[in-house]
């Protein structure tokens, strides 16, 4: 076997995200795209040779012929070893899982996370580092210099090797083992969770749905919630990840999982539904007739997490995004946890779960997880609810009024706009900006200012600090709204508006949150003019 180095040139645009760099399929898939990039992240973390590697995606169009490639060129710049997903399948938070249990260096996930996949889709390549979390700015950033000073990559000269079967084989001088992509993290999820109490309330009839969405999760809920845990056959729909995740858009929110939403809303619904998106790491829960909007979920999970037996002896602490609801916050006051208040996007977990700070994160974004990864974990956020359910022995609605019940309710939604014009967009925050100063005291709908900030962190671990992460707007009574323009978006600016009111009860705990949001909904409306200024009529995604 040769090695063969190929000239090549920079190519523009290969500046990654937080969630690595995605881009149309067609775009990594025109010659010589995929194997920059990838060579660009080689060299910008110091060369891989003699280094061990995981790697995997989530089952989507090109994920194994990239794969091929990915492997053939790790080989040629001297990588010690290759740990791969059998068919190159292997979800985000089993990726993580196995950079910490093998002591990896670092993994390479391919994957463009909810964006539909297919030749016509999303396809993305993220870097993972030794903690099994994204690369942080600092690494990005050095592997978008280097896409643009690149003149050579490395590849050998080979026919693709066997992803297919699992065993250790030999690429060049690079070992190459396949594994069974599920095996491992499904052990983890038996280390964390009472396997033993969720038998039994499969046993007794306990009904569940799992919607994997043709992607990634599909395997991993099969092997545990039917093989291990003994729900029925079928529980688990959509089981089969597809190239095209067969036209489904792997989003977990109540637009895109509209199938699980309409069985779980209808008579003879099962008893807890879920789904997960592309690479597995979002999760959305409902109950029989009940959705639990994430940041409740969270909430939810912090009250409860003691009685999970990985979890047993407490949390170190908690934290969320700053647009999430401050519902997990009303839970950290009460039972004495610290509680972190981040910028949007899991990365900012990863530094306070590395120092011991919290062992428990959610974002509004469908993201729940905990310090078993570096990643948000959806079929964990799943095991989570199974084992509280079944140790409250309630369901969904009852542990749901219960909590609020207890803290009281965050009511909260979040409205998005989506391919709005990106200068449109610009121009409405920037004015809103102008006039952040002047809002304070003022009433609109009823509701009295008491701040308005835009809100910027500084990391309490490295003292990094990130600026212009969204608009609080902050009224009197603890409700509010939050705009910020998504970061993830692919067609022109989504905005996105967050709303919060509080309702401390013991009355008023049970309205539709469209309703009792209602007033926020005018105000936001009267103080940035969004349908005015962008003449829609409503919002594209309510969650
Ligand atoms: C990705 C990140 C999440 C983040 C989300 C925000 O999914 O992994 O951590 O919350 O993006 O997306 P947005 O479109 O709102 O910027
Ligand atoms: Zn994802």
């Amino acid at each position: 076997m040769t090695m063969t180095r190929h000239a090549t040139t920079p190519i523009d645009g290969q500046k990654p995200g937080t969630s690595g760099l995605r881009k149309k399929t067609k775009v990594f898939m025109e010659p010589g795209y995929l194997e920059n990039f990838v060579q660009a992240t080689f060299d910008a973390i110091g060369g891989i040779a003699g280094k061990t590697l995981v790697l995997g995606g989530d089952g989507r169009y090109f994920g194994a012929q990239a794969a091929a490639t990915i492997c053939k060129m790790a080989a040629a710049n001297g990588a010690a070893r290759l740990i791969v997903g059998q068919g190159a399948w292997l979800s985000t938070p089993a990726a993580s899982h196995l950079i910490r249990k093998r002591g990896a260096d670092g993994g390479l996930i391919l994957s463009a996370s909810h964006n539909p996949g297919g030749p016509d889709a999303d396809f993305g390549v993220k870097y993972n580092m030794a903690n099994g979390g994204p690369a942080p700015e600092s690494v990005t950033s050095a592997i978008y210099a280097r896409t643009q000073e690149i003149t050579e990559y490395h590849i050998l000269d080979a026919a693709d090797p066997d992803l297919q079967s699992v065993g250790e084989t030999r690429l060049g001088e690079t070992a190459l083992e396949v594994i069974d992509p599920v095996s491992d993290y499904a052990d983890m999820m038996e280390s964390i969770f009472d396997f033993k109490a969720l038998k039994t309330v499969f046993q007794s009839g306990f009904r569940m749905r799992m919607d994997s969405m043709c992607a990634i999760t599909g395997p991993y809920a099969v092997e545990i919630l039917e093989r291990r845990l003994g729900a029925p056959s079928g529980t688990v729909s959509h089981e089969t990840p597809l190239p095209d995740f067969g036209g489904m858009h792997p989003d977990p929110n109540p637009t895109w999982a509209h199938e699980l939403m309409t069985e779980m809303m209808g008579s003879g619904a099962p008893d807890f539904g879920a789904a997960s998106d592309g690479d597995g790491d979002r999760n959305m829960v409902v109950g029989a007739g009940i959705y639990v909007s994430p940041s409740d979920s969270l909430a939810v999970l912090a009250a409860n997490a003691h009685l999970v037996p990985g979890y047993s002896a407490g949390l170190k602490g908690v934290a969320r995004s700053m647009p999430t609801s401050a519902a997990v916050d009303r839970v950290a006051a009460e039972m004495g946890l610290d509680c972190y208040e981040t910028p949007t996007g899991w990365k900012f977990f990863g530094n306070l779960m590395d120092a011991g700070r919290v062992s428990l994160c959610g974002e509004e974004s469908f993201g729940t997880g905990s310090d078993h990864v570096r990643e948000k974990d959806g079929l964990w956020a799943v095991l989570m609810w199974l084992n509280i359910l079944a140790v409250r022995k309630m369901s969904v609605t009852e542990v749901m009024a219960d909590h609020w019940a207890r803290f009281g309710r965050n009511y909260y939604s979040r409205h998005d706009y989506e391919a709005l014009p990106t200068e449109q967009a610009e121009a409405m925050l920037a004015d809103l900006r102008g006039k952040l100063g002047t809002l304070k005291s003022q009433t609109f709908e009823g509701l009295t200012v008491e701040s308005s900030d835009e809100f910027s962190y500084e990391d309490p671990v490295d003292g990094a600090i990130s600026k212009g992460q969204g608009f609080r707007i902050l009224f009197e009574g603890g409700s509010r709204v939050v705009l910020r323009l998504s970061g993830t978006g692919t067609e022109g600016a989504t905005l996105r508006v967050y709303l919060e009111r509080y309702a401390a009860g013991p009355d008023g705990l049970d309205l539709d949150p469209q309703d009792a949001l209602a007033p926020i909904i005018l105000a936001a409306e009267e103080i940035v003019g969004i349908r005015a200024r962008t003449e829609r009529i409503g919002p594209d995604v309510i969650t």
